[in-house]
This record gives structure tokens, C-alpha cells and sequence, in this order.
């Protein structure tokens, strides 16, 4: 099983792939999914503003495509462009309801300023009474 210092790392390491031109805060993601493999993801904004694209998502989309869709946890970084000092970057609300539809109430959010300061919070938490895809029944 994989450290969560190791994952922060990895998420510090997509941030550098960053496209955030109109913000100018770049965020990384790494996912840690039930196969060992972490995908990544970076911020992808677009000039129209709403197709911008979260870390979190990208790094989502990137494991459907490679066939995972059980997952364990994901480490998110984000900050300014130029920022060493960086704040806790939380999931936005699309970005929660994303993870709600492949991840389990305990899987592990964790929110990192570096690879030794990081909170640790379950989707639960961050998500309380998500709707997802037993509730269509
Ligand atoms: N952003 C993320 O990628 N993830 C988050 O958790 C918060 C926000 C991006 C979207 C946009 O490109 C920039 O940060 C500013 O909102």
C-alpha cells in the first residue's frame, strides 16, 4: 500500500502541467486506485471560462480511461503560479459529486500544503448524504 507522502508528491508533480492562464492557480491531483496505479491530473482552463477542467476530474477521467474505476484515495495540491507557501486547496462541489459516483463513503481525501502538513478528510465528510447511483432506483 501505497504512503500518502509519496501521493502528495505525485500530485506536487501534475500541478507542474498546470494550464491555468486566467487564474493563475495551479492544482495537481494524484489517485491512488485499487490496482496500485496512480493517475494524475492538472487544471485545464479554457478561454470560455466553463469548460475548465479540475485537477480532480482530470485525474478521475484518466483512470476510467485506463480501465480503474475503484479507488483508494487522492492527494490534492494547489496554490499561485509562483506560491511556496501553499493553503489547503479543497475539492470543489462538481469535483466531490464526481468522485461520489466511483468512490466509497471512506475514501481518503487528503488535502496537502506539503508532503509532511496535510489533513486527512473521508468523502463523507466532505460530501454528507451525496446523491449517487443507488438513489436512481
Ligand atoms: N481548481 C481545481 O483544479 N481544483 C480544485 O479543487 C479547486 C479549483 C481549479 C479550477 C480553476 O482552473 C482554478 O483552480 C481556479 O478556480
Amino acid at each position: 500500500m501505497m504512503d500518502y507522502k509519496a501521493l502528495i508528491q505525485a500530485a506536487f508533480s501534475a500541478r507542474l502541467n498546470a494550464y491555468a492562464p486566467y487564474s493563475s492557480f495551479q492544482v495537481g491531483a494524484a489517485l491512488l486506485g485499487k490496482n496500485g496505479k496512480v493517475y494524475l491530473g492538472c487544471n485545464v482552463e479554457n478561454a470560455a471560462f466553463a469548460p475548465t477542467n479540475c485537477a480532480e476530474r482530470t485525474a478521475v477521467f484518466s483512470a476510467v480511461c485506463d480501465g480503474e474505476q475503484e479507488f483508494i484515495a487522492i492527494a490534492i495540491v494547489g496554490g499561485k503560479e509562483q506560491t511556496k507557501n501553499f493553503a489547503d486547496c479543497f475539492p470543489c462541489g462538481v469535483c466531490r459529486q464526481v468522485l461520489q459516483e466511483f468512490c466509497h463513503p471512506d475514501f481518503s481525501i487528503i488535502v496537502a500544503k506539503s508532503d509532511d502538513d496535510y489533513q486527512i478528510y473521508s468523502l463523507a465528510e466532505l460530501l454528507p448524504h451525496g446523491f449517487g447511483k443507488t438513489d436512481l432506483h
